[in-house]
């Protein structure tokens, strides 16, 4: 899988420079490139170097999206304003321009929301793309399936010859595992969110929540078989609420199939969106 290695490597650095306002060295002759990624449970701000490598990057946590839509449109541009002007003072000029990204299949005004809250945290918007693809791009994948399991929902897309085929966004997902944690130690939703992404209680969570897991699986199966494109292709796994080490293992048992996680899966999205691939560059 060499094509994940050079991911992980940016995915390695990103994540060790993330909320720490650290910024790397880039070449001030060159733009950089900003992408913003509205999600349901964080917004994720992500500047590269016009190579693509990591500058700087931030998030904040936040609920002001939907199963992809804004649903509390204030505090979403107070949000990116906020992430745009620590950034715009870490890397030390200011950044006029950003991509972002909706789920497949978004159309009308629920996509151009995403464009506008970027414009009234002023800057242009320079493309609105999909999530699966913005992960594509990061992973160099033209076939095979990007599952990305977020905080709300489990999406599948299917990829042939670069382009989405297919696409499936089903209502599990980080959130429902939580849920089920707090149901199962009788605690608030905060606190089982705490305790699911405490490392230490790992294998015990993955029992409690692997149900859940399989779910997601059987939500691939189903949107695979669906799709009609049936290859030996892995499944890549991308999104926040992957972040369990048995969790690959899990879905290739269920499925079959081979199952490739790259590192902070999390960040896979909102750093392809800031290279925003298919757009040449000026
Ligand atoms: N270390 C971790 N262990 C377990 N779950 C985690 C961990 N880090 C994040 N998550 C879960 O991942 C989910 C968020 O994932 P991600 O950041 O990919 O979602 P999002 O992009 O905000 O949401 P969506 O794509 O659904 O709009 C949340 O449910 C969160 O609890
Ligand atoms: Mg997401």
């Amino acid at each position: 899988m060499q094509e994940v290695e050079s991911a992980n490597e940016v995915l390695e650095t990103f994540n060790q420079i993330v909320n720490t306002g650290k910024v790397l060295p880039f070449d001030k002759k060159n733009s950089l490139k900003v992408g913003i990624d509205l999600g349901t449970s964080s917004i994720v701000l992500v500047v590269l170097d016009d190579e693509d490598n990591p500058v700087y990057g931030s998030f904040q946590y936040a609920n002001v999206i939907r199963d992809g839509l804004v649903v509390n449109y204030i505090q979403a541009v107070e949000i990116v304003r906020k992430l745009k002007a620590d950034a715009e003072e870490a890397v030390g000029r200011q950044l006029t321009v950003a991509s972002g990204a909706v789920p497949p299949g978004t159309i009308g005004k629920n996509k151009s929301v995403v464009g506008n809250v970027i414009e009234s945290a002023e800057m242009e918007v320079d493309n609105i793309v999909d999530e699966p693809t913005a992960a594509a791009c990061l992973l160099k994948i033209n076939d095979g399936y990007v599952v990305d399991v977020g905080g709300g929902t489990t999406g599948i897309s299917v990829f042939e010859k670069g382009e989405i085929q297919h696409v499936l966004d089903e209502p599990t997902g980080g959130t429902h595992m939580t849920l089920v944690l707090a149901g199962y130690h009788n605690v608030s939703y905060e606190e089982a969110e705490q305790i699911k992404r405490d490392k230490k209680k790992e294998r015990e969570n993955f029992l409690v929540i692997q149900p859940v897991v399989e779910k997601m699986a059987e939500i691939t199966r189903k949107a695979i078989e669906n799709s009609g494109y049936i290859t030996d292709s892995p499944i890549y796994l991308v999104g926040g609420a992957s972040n369990f080490s048995d969790f690959t293992d899990t879905f290739s048992k269920y499925l079959n199939k081979a199952v490739v996680k790259p590192s902070f899966p999390q960040f896979v999205t909102p750093i392809g969106i800031a290279m925003n691939c298919g757009k040449e560059a000026e």
